[in-house]
C-alpha cells in the first residue's frame, strides 16, 4: 500500500512523494527524493531505516514492473489477434520461428535475396511474420508508400525503438524526436537545406576535394603509377570533412595522407556494420527497457552484459559525443566573442549550425547533422566501384567533364553547371536507383488505419485486394530497394545499371505511379514529412566530389574485386569475403 503526499520544491515545481509504502508487513516511512526535496520533506530515520527503505523500494520497483509487464504482455496479445484477423488474408512467407518471425530474414547484411523474393513472389504487398508472433506488412506499392508515408504520416510514426535507438546514439536530433517537435525542429533546419544556401557552399565544398585529389596525386607520383586504394575510406574522410567544414563549421581531416585521418571517420565506419548485429533487440527489446532505472544504472549494467557488439556501440557513442560537445563548446565560445572570432572559424561562419545559432533559433548540440558521412561514403564510393567496372561509361562521363571544364578555361564548376551535366546526373541517379544506400525503413501503425493499393493483389481467399485493414500497431516495412527496381514500373531492364536510361523520356507507367520519393520517382531520400532533408546537399557533394575525381583519375577493379560484397545495412557497406570491416579497394592512375 503506498501514502503519497504533494509537496512543493523550491523551483516551484510539485512533485508527488511517497511518504510511506507497506509490504510484507513492514512499513518504510517519509520516502524523498534525495537533494529535490530537502526544503520540504528531509529523511528523518536513522541508516539502517533507510537502507531498508532503499531495499523496499527495489521491491516495489520489481512489483511495478512485473505489473508494467504482463499487462504490456496481456494488451499485445489483444492486438496480435485483432491483427491476424484482418491480416489474414494477406499472404506471405511462413515464420521460421516464433520469437523472431521473419524479422532476422529482412533485416540482415546479406537480405538482398530474400527482398527479391518477396516482390517475386508476393507482388507490391505482404504480409511477414514479426516478432512473438505479430504481423508485420512489407511493401513498396506507389499508393501504400504515399498513404503509409505523407497521407497519413502522423498515423504511421517511426518505431519506438527507432527512435529511443537514435536518441541512446545521436542525441535528440531530427531522427530522435516524433510528431510535434519534429515538426518543429524540421521547419527550423529547412532553409540551411534550400538550394540557395547550399549554392553559397560550393567553395567550401571544392576546396576540400581539392584537397583529397592532391593527397592522391601525390601518393600516384611517388609511385608506382598504379595502385590499389582502399577508396571507402578516402570517400568516407572527405565526406566528413564536407559535413564538418560546411554543416558544423569545424575540420577533422587535412586530408594529405593515410596517417591523417580523425578517428572519427574510423568510428562512423563501423558504426552500421555493428548496429545491424543489434537491430533485432534495438527494435524489439530496448523500447520496453529504456525506461527503467537512471541513465547510470543502465550502463552499469549494459558493462556487465558479456555483449562484444553492444559495448563496441556503446564506446562509439561515448567517442562521438565527447566530439560533439567539443565542437559545440567552440562554437558557441566564438559567438559569445563576437563577429570577428566567428569570421576566423572555419567556413567562417557562414556553415549550417553557424546559421542557426546567428538567426537566433534554438540550435541545440542535438542538432547534428546525424552520422549522414557514412551514407555518403557509401553512395560515392558505389559510384566509383561501378565505374570502375563499366570503363566505358567512365570514359564517356570524362569526355563530359573534359569538355565542359575547357569551356570554363578549367575554372571550377558552378552549382548550375553541376546541375546541368547530364551525364554525371544520369550516372548519380541510376546509382541511387539502383543502389540505394538506405534499403527500407519502417514505420509503425498508432491507431488503425486503411492503406489503399496501386495495384490490387490477390488474397489468400483468391478475391482481389484492393485496400488493407492496417490495425493499430502494425509494423508497416517500406522496401526503398524494391520500389526502385520494379520492373512493372522501370521496365524489364529495371534490375540493369544503365545511366542511359535518365537520357530519355521515362516509362510513362513509373510518371503515372506517383511514386512519393522528394527525388526524381525514387524512394532512395524517401518522401513525406520524414524525408531526407540533407539531399539536395548530398547531390552536391556527390557531384563536386565524383566530377573532380573521374576527370583526374582512372579507376580499375581491384585484384579482389570478385570477392567483394556489399552488405545490406541499415547502411549498404562494402566488405571483403567474410570480413566485417568495411573496406572498397580499388585500383588508380593518373589520366594521361
Ligand atoms: C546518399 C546520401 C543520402 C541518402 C541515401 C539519405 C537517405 C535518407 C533517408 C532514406 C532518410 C529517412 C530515414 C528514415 O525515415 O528512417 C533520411 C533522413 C535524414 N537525412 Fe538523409 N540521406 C543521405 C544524405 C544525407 C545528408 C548529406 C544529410 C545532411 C547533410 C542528411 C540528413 C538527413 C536527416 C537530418 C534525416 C532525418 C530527417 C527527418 O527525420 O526529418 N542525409 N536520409
Amino acid at each position: 500500500m503506498l501514502n503519497v503526499d504533494i509537496c512543493s520544491t523550491s523551483n516551484g515545481r510539485t512533485e508527488l512523494l511517497i511518504t510511506s509504502y507497506r509490504c510484507s508487513g513492514r512499513i518504510a516511512q517519509a520516502a524523498y527524493i534525495e537533494g529535490l526535496h530537502a526544503n520540504c520533506n528531509p529523511w528523518q530515520g536513522s541508516q539502517s531505516e533507510r537502507r531498508n527503505f532503499d531495499i523496499l523500494m527495489s521491491y516495489f520497483n520489481i512489483h511495478f514492473a512485473i505489473t508494467a509487464l504482463v499487462s504490456i504482455a496481456f494488451w499485445r496479445f489483444l492486438v496480435r489477434r485483432k491483427s491476424k484477423r484482418l491480416l489474414s488474408n494477406i499472404s506471405g512467407p511462413p515464420s521460421p520461428s516464433w520469437f523472431k518471425g521473419n524479422y532476422q530474414q529482412v533485416f540482415n547484411p546479406d537480405a538482398w535475396g530474400f527482398h527479391e523474393f518477396l516482390a517475386e513472389k508476393y507482388g507490391s504487398m505482404s504480409r511477414l511474420h514479426g516478432p512473438y508472433g505479430t504481423n508485420t506488412l512489407y511493401t513498396f506499392d506507389p499508393k501504400a508508400m504515399q498513404s503509409v508515408l505523407v497521407k497519413d504520416q502522423d498515423v504511421f510514426e517511426e518505431e519506438d525503438g527507432f527512435i529511443k535507438g537514435n536518441l541512446l546514439i545521436f542525441g535528440e536530433g531530427l531522427l530522435g524526436t516524433l510528431g510535434h517537435q519534429h515538426r518543429k525542429q524540421r521547419k527550423m533546419l529547412n532553409p540551411v537545406f534550400s538550394a540557395a544556401h547550399m549554392r553559397e557552399m560550393i567553395p567550401v565544398f571544392f576546396e576540400v576535394t581539392h584537397k583529397l585529389e592532391s593527397a592522391l596525386k601525390n601518393r600516384l607520383q611517388a609511385g608506382p603509377s598504379t595502385q590499389e586504394v582502399e577508396i571507402l575510406s578516402w570517400m568516407g574522410r572527405t565526406a566528413l570533412e564536407l559535413i564538418g567544414q560546411a554543416g558544423l563549421g569545424y575540420s577533422f581531416d587535412p586530408l594529405t595522407d593515410e596517417e591523417s585521418a580523425h578517428p572519427y571517420s574510423q568510428v562512423i565506419k563501423e558504426l552500421f556494420p555493428t548496429l545491424i548485429r543489434l537491430q533485432f533487440w534495438q527494435f524489439n527489446v530496448l523500447p520496453y527497457v529504456s525506461w527503467i532505472g537512471t541513465a547510470g544504472f543502465r550502463r552499469r549494467i549494459v558493462k556487465m552484459l558479456p555483449w562484444k557488439d553492444l559495448h563496441h556501440v556503446q564506446d562509439m557513442i561515448d567517442y562521438m559525443y565527447g566530439v560533439s560537445e567539443e565542437i559545440y563548446k567552440m562554437k558557441i565560445n566564438a559567438l559569445n566573442a563576437g563577429d570577428e572570432a566567428v569570421a576566423l572559424q572555419i567556413g567562417r561562419g557562414n556553415d549550417l549550425i553557424s546559421v542557426l545559432m546567428k538567426e537566433n533559433m534554438k540550435a541545440s548540440k542535438e542538432d547534428r547533422l546525424r552520422d549522414v558521412e557514412v551514407i555518403d561514403q557509401s553512395g560515392m564510393a558505389r559510384i566509383l566501384h561501378l565505374l570502375s567496372q563499366h570503363p566505358e561509361a567512365q570514359q564517356k562521363l570524362r569526355q563530359e567533364l573534359i569538355e565542359a571544364k575547357h569551356l570554363k578555361d578549367g575554372h571550377d564548376f558552378s552549382y548550375e553547371d553541376l546541375t546541368t551535366l547530364p551525364y554525371l546526373d544520369a550516372v548519380c541517379r541510376e546509382t541511387l536507383r539502383l543502389y540505394t544506400p538506405v534499403t527500407t525503413v519502417t514505420r509503425r501503425a498508432r491507431r488503425d488505419a486503411i492503406i489503399p493499393l496501386l495495384r490490387p493483389i490477390i488474397g489468400m481467399d483468391g478475391t482481389e485486394v484492393h485496400e488493407v485493414a492496417a490495425p493499430n500497431d502494425t509494423t508497416v516495412v517500406v522496401s526503398i530497394f524494391n520500389s526502385n527496381r520494379n520492373p512493372d514500373l522501370w521496365g524489364e531492364d529495371a534490375g540493369e545499371w544503365k545511366p542511359e536510361r535518365w537520357l530519355s523520356p521515362l516509362p510513362k507507367a513509373l510518371l503515372e505511379a506517383r511514386i512519393p520519393g522528394v527525388y526524381s520517382h525514387l524512394m532512395t531520400f524517401l518522401g513525406g514529412g520524414r524525408s531526407c532533408i540533407g539531399f539536395k546537399f548530398s547531390q552536391l557533394e556527390m557531384k563536386v566530389v565524383i566530377s573532380t575525381l573521374v576527370e583526374k583519375f582512372q579507376f580499375s577493379p581491384s585484384s579482389n574485386d570478385s570477392e567483394i560484397f556489399w552488405q545490406m545495412n541499415g547502411v549498404t557497406a562494402p566488405v571483403i569475403g567474410k570480413d566485417n570491416h568495411p573496406q572498397l579497394p580499388i585500383r588508380i592512375s593518373l589520366v594521361n
